[in-house]
């Protein structure tokens, strides 16, 4: 939704000394056509391999947007400290794009269930976190295993899952996306239009980068850095998330320090989700400081 955001960001009194903040830069598709608005552009990422491929993507199409573009390397969740530390720390902008990027899909690191002989690593950033999503499935209580799972599975979901996994485990460690595969697939999940495993593996994935927590942290944080008249655009692609977004706006709003800008969530339109049908379940909120 990139034409959305650049719309929703960029207005009448926009100008060039304008700056804005892409909190998930990823190959930069957003950065990029910000950077086209003549604003100048923070990147942040956690994933260093992001940052790599995002410096090419913007040096391609043209060199002198190199200079509107930095890119750093960090958590979001400590937008505050990154954008000060940049000059960044008044801005007219800032989009979140959340979750993970087509390329981690096909890193070899389990974000993917068809990639069944690698570990079960999920890390977006190896250097800072040391606990990978097969540690959480050997390590956890049933308790917090069922916490977890329960962030995308319903309770009873959540319940059959974890005592097979339980199961599992005592005899062999869970190492692979094979060895969790297989536990998926005994049945425990409610078949639906995605496959089974689709949600068990997006809460592993979210319990081991910290997603909420990292998205609860940065909305006040990012907020914080909005000029008066500034927006903030989060496209989320899971329930509990986009629900996060919508009580904090709303909360904003209640209190008298912002508005929104729309309603309802945008959806990608038809053509976005043919050419890139993972856009599906994205929905983007647009939030204005007041
Ligand atoms: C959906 S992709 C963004 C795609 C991007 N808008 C583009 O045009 O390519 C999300 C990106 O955010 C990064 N990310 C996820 N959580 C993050 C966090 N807490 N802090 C910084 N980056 C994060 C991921 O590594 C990934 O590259």
């Amino acid at each position: 939704m990139v034409h959305e955001v650049v719309d929703f960001l960029v207005n009448k009194s926009s100008n060039s000394e304008d700056k804005y903040i892409d909190a998930t830069l990823g190959a930069a598709g957003h950065s990029l056509a910000l950077a086209n608005y003549e604003g100048k552009v923070l990147g942040i990422d956690q994933d260093k391999r992001m940052l790599e491929i995002a410096r090419k993507n913007i040096a391609c199409p043209s060199p002198q947007l190199r200079g509107s573009a930095k890119l750093v390397h960090g958590n979001f969740r400590d937008i505050d400290r990154i954008a000060g530390e940049n000059g960044f720390a008044r801005v007219r902008g800032i989009v979140f794009d959340l979750g993970i990027s087509s390329f981690h899909y096909q890193s070899g690191q389990g974000f993917s269930f068809q990639e069944g002989n690698n570990p079960l690593d999920m890390r977006l950033d190896p250097e800072s976190q040391s606990v990978r999503g097969s540690d959480l499935l050997n390590s956890l209580r049933t308790d917090q295993l069922e916490t977890m799972f329960e962030e995308a599975l319903t309770k009873g979901e959540s319940k059959r899952l974890v005592k097979k996994i339980i199961r599992f485990r005592e005899r062999t460690p869970i190492k692979t996306v094979n060895d969790f595969l297989s536990v998926i697939r005994q049945g425990v999940i409610k078949k639906g239009k995605t496959d089974p495993a689709t949600r068990p593996f997006l809460a592993l994935r979210m319990a081991v980068n910290s997603e909420v927590d990292s998205l609860q942290t940065a909305l006040p944080k990012a907020e914080g850095l909005l000029i008066s008249g500034g927006r903030l655009a989060i496209i989320s692609f899971h329930s509990g998330e986009d629900r996060i977004v919508k009580e904090y706006f709303k909360e904003r709003v209640r209190g008298g320090y912002g508005r929104l800008v729309t309603a309802k969530p945008v959806l990608p339109s038809i053509e976005e989700v043919k050419e890139n049908p993972s856009s599906r379940s994205a929905k983007l909120r647009i939030y204005e400081k007041i």
